[in-house]
Formats: structure tokens, C-alpha cells, sequence
């Protein structure tokens, strides 16, 4: 060796770097999981890139959700497994790494089917990861780490992240103790727990200072949230946004999802009180029918939804709603299903997901009697995501001509336009300048189109709110 001085330092990060693709599938905490996966990776030398074929380790950061959704894993292995071969035949590692909730429930059967994965980790481990991937460089066999540890990924996950952009998520909670008796996620990601406040209120100050206007709470069950308050005693998701709304910059906060039986006064008070907190909540139902509802363990009635949404919409007179909906849930009849109907009808939502019952195995739900046939699940989805639509098109169509303040998030697809949502999360696309990212701007909205409406920025730019 020469004693030539250290390499440039760029020279040296281009030497060091290594290509880290994350394909995320399923809900919005995976995509936060998997942003914290670049970030724990990141001191390793791991670069974010958007394309799996140069990479160094994939992450499949997965959702077993329904029974498409897991086995879209395996489909995606398979294809990943050439590019595989092909780097090791060249001399090269490709470690492929598969995490989330496929993981946590099937982690052995993956490792079984694809003995070529190096990694499999549960949602609750990603903290582990750097010594993880140290093991699977040394290791032969595939690595699997889907315990749930005695400490919380949160205390050791890094506090730099690489920044979110305008619009930003935030997890607050995690896990679900509801067992909802057609649901995954009590097993796939633990009991509930909630993060301290004083936490959660530091990394929304840090988004807001890496640029975030808009940040969006997250948790399978977001408003259980009981958090340790900075001063002693707990928190419920009302008091958190309460405190949340005090930080400088922070222009919009919205939750997601919620439980209809954990909507409580103070929650409601919040949505009264805090202008920050949008007028727009996802309230899933799942079904109009009593007796699905008990069947399904939701532990409410319809009723009692119907008493939520209007003490809501008291509290905030333009709150809209969404929801999710499962229809063909086992000896749902042609009745339940009206009841569904009936009860959407009522509410009236602005934007609704609706779902075919998927049995999982191991809840119990999958092992009840009176499984109804695809074909009619399939009738009755049709009949329900047509009302569903009308329902958002009229939603939307309502709004036209509306001046309405819109937080411009991105560019848009054409020159000079940027991209940006109504407080009731409807997208916008308007002729903008630049410098109006991040900032909340009057819009007339003018046109509705197939995914986003068209705006006009109804006020000169000089005169917008930043
Ligand atoms: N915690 C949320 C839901 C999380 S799962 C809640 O309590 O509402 C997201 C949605 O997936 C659920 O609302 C439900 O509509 C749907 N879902 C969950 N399990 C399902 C299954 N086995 N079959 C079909 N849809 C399901
Ligand atoms: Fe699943 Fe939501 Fe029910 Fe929890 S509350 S079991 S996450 S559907
Ligand atoms: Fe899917 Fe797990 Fe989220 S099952 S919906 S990724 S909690």
C-alpha cells in the first residue's frame, strides 16, 4: 500500500455506498416502517434507490391483510430471485430481506418456500436490523427475527430521518387489542402500545423543521392512543393533538385509523377546538348489521355509529367521512347486506373502501359457519362500491366552484403546476409557482377529473397564507 492521502470524501461515500430498494405493500405504518428501515440502514452505508436491479438488499415490506395482498410476496420473490442469482454469479451479494406482516405471521413457511431470502423480520424488530444483516452476511441459512422484544423499536430507532416533504406520517401507536374476529393485525403487530408524548412531539418538530406542514398520526388503532404526558399521567389522541397544534409551522394534523368505539369527548372537543386538525376522518364500520357487527366482535351497533358521526359533525359542521366496509363476512344475508347499504346511504361519505370478506387463517372468523361464496361477495361488492363512488363523484362535485385553502405538497405532472390536497384530503392540481410548495393557498376549484380535481389559485400568490 502507499501512504496516499485519504480518499475524497466523495470518492470515499461513492466506495462505501450500497443500493437499498424497499417495495412497500398495505397500510400507511408500512410506509413509515419502511422509511425508518432506510433510515436505520443509512449509517451502513445504504442509499435509497427506486429500482430493485442495481440493488445491494431488497426489503419486501409486506401486508397480510387479505389473502392476496401475502401472496403477492411470493409472486415478487420469485421474480426477485433471478436478479439474485445473477449478482452472486458475478461475484456479488444480494441480500433480500422480507419484513412486515407476511413476516410476523408466516416467517418459517417463507423461509421454507423461498430458502433463498437471507431475512425475514417482524414489525416490531426493525430496530435490529443493522445486526441483522451482519448475521445474514455470515450466515448460510436465512435469518429470522419475528419476536416481539421486551424493548420498543421506538427508543432505539435513529432521531435523523431523511425528510418526508410537505406532507409527512407520524406513528404514534402501534398494535390493535380489539380482535376483530376476520383481523390479522392483533397477531401480526402485538398488543397496543403508545408512544410518550414528549416523543411524539419531538419528532413532529423535527418534520415541521425538515419542512412538513401537514403531518398525519399514525396507529392500527390510532385513537386508543394512551401515551405517558410529559408532566405524568396519560394522554388520549385529543390532548396529544391539542399539544401538537402548539408547534410553530404546523398548518394541518390528521389522524388514521380509528376505531368507532374509541372516538371519545375529548377526541370530539379536539375537532371543535383545533383548527389545525382537518375536517375529514376515516371511521371504518365494516357493516350496517347488528348482528354482523357482533359477529364481527366491532362491539358497537350501527346506532352507535350513527350517534358518533353526529355528535362529529356537531362538534365540526364540514366534517366528511370515509370508511371500510367488508361485505360476505360468514352468514352475512341479503338483509345484513341492505343494512349496509342503508347505513352508507345515510352517512353519505366522501371517499370509502370496500372489501370482499378474505378468510385468514387462525382468526376466527375463517373457521365460522355460513361462508358465503365468492360469487355472491363479488354481487354484493359491485352493488356497494357503485354507491360508494356516486357517493365520492357527488362529494366532489359538490365542492366545484368552492373556494377552498389548499396545501400544495408537490409538482404536478405538467410544467408549472403544483399538487396539493383540501382539508378533506381531496387532491388538487393547479397552476402554481414553485416557491407556493408547503404553503396554503385560496383555490377555486373548477373541474372534477378522474383522480385529482383541476383548481385556479383564486387569489394572487402575493396574498397567499405561508
Ligand atoms: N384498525 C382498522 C382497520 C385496519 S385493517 C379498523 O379497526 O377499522 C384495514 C381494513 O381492512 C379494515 O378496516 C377492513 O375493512 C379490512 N379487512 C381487514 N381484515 C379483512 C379480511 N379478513 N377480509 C377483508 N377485509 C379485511
Ligand atoms: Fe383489526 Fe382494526 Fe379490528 Fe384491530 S380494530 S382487530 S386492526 S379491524
Ligand atoms: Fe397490512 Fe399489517 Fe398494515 S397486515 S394493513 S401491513 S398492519
Amino acid at each position: 500500500m502507499t501512504s496516499a492521502a485519504a480518499p475524497e470524501p466523495a470518492m470515499r461515500d461513492r466506495r462505501a455506498a450500497k443500493k437499498l430498494f424497499i417495495k412497500t405493500y398495505g397500510c400507511q405504518m408500512n410506509v413509515y416502517d419502511s422509511a425508518r428501515m432506510a433510515d436505520v440502514l443509512a449509517p451502513l452505508g445504504y442509499m435509497s434507490v427506486a429500482t430493485p436491479d442495481e440493488a445491494d438488499m431488497i426489503i419486501l415490506n409486506t401486508c397480510h391483510i387479505r389473502e392476496k395482498a401475502a401472496e403477492k410476496v411470493f409472486s415478487e420473490l420469485g421474480r426477485l430471485r433471478p436478479l439474485k442469482t445473477r449478482k452472486e454469479a458475478a461475484g456479488d451479494r444480494l441480500i433480500l430481506a422480507v419484513a412486515g406482516c407476511v413476516a410476523q405471521a408466516e416467517g418459517a413457511e417463507i423461509l421454507a418456500r423461498a430458502p433463498y431470502v437471507d431475512l425475514v423480520l417482524g414489525p416490531q424488530t426493525y430496530h435490529r436490523l443493522p445486526e441483522m444483516v451482519a448475521r445474514a452476511a455470515r450466515s448460510a441459512g436465512g435469518v429470522l427475527d419475528t419476536e416481539f422484544p421486551a424493548e420498543t423499536k421506538f427508543d432505539f430507532l435513529p432521531e435523523s430521518s431523511a425528510p418526508q416533504g410537505v406532507a409527512a406520517f407520524l406513528s404514534i401507536q402501534e398494535g390493535c387489542d380489539k380482535f376483530c374476529t376476520f383481523c390479522v393485525v392483533p397477531y401480526t403487530r402485538g398488543a397496543e402500545f403508545s408512544r410518550p408524548a414528549d416523543s411524539v412531539i419531538a419528532e413532529a418538530r423535527r418534520l415541521v423543521a425538515q419542512g412538513a406542514r401537514d403531518i398525519t398520526l399514525l396507529g392500527q388503532n390510532v385513537n386508543a392512543y394512551r401515551g405517558p404526558a410529559p408532566a405524568g399521567g396519560v394522554w388520549g389522541l385529543g390532548r396529544l393533538i391539542e399539544a401538537l397544534a402548539g408547534i410553530p409551522g404546523l398548518a394541518r394534523l390528521r389522524y388514521t385509523t380509528s376505531h368507532p368505539l374509541d372516538v371519545d369527548d375529548e377526541l370530539i372537543a379536539a375537532h371543535r377546538d383545533v383548527p389545525q386538525l382537518m375536517p375529514f376522518l376515516h371511521l371504518p364500520v365494516q357493516s350496517g348489521s347488528d348482528r354482523v357487527l357482533a359477529a364481527m366482535n366491532r362491539r358497537h351497533t350501527a346506532d352507535d355509529y350513527r350517534a358518533t358521526i353526529d355528535r362529529l359533525r356537531k362538534a365540526r359542521a364540514d366534517i366528511a367521512f370515509s370508511s371500510d366496509f367488508i361485505v360476505g363476512f360468514p352468514g352475512e344475508t341479503e338483509e345484513d347486506f341492505a343494512a349496509t347499504l342503508g347505513l352508507a346511504r345515510e352517512i353519505g361519505y366522501a371517499q370509502a373502501y370496500s372489501f370482499k370478506y378474505s378468510p385468514r387463517p387462525g382468526t376466527p372468523a375463517a373457521m365460522a359457519d355460513g361462508q358465503v361464496p365468492d360469487g355472491v361477495k363479488a354481487e354484493r361488492l359491485a352493488i356497494l362500491q357503485d354507491l360508494l363512488s356516486e357517493q365520492q363523484r357527488a362529494f366532489n362535485a359538490a365542492s366545484l366552484g368552492r373556494v377552498t385553502p389548499v396545501l400544495f405538497e408537490k409538482p404536478g405532472r405538467h410544467r408549472g403546476q403544483l399538487v396539493g390536497r383540501t382539508p378533506h384530503a381531496q387532491a388538487v392540481h393547479a397552476p402554481a409557482p414553485e416557491r407556493l410548495l408547503g404553503a396554503v393557498v385560496p383555490v377555486r376549484l373548477v373541474e372534477l377529473g378522474a383522480y385529482s380535481l383541476a383548481g385556479e389559485m383564486a387569489a394572487a400568490p402575493e396574498d397567499a397564507t405561508a
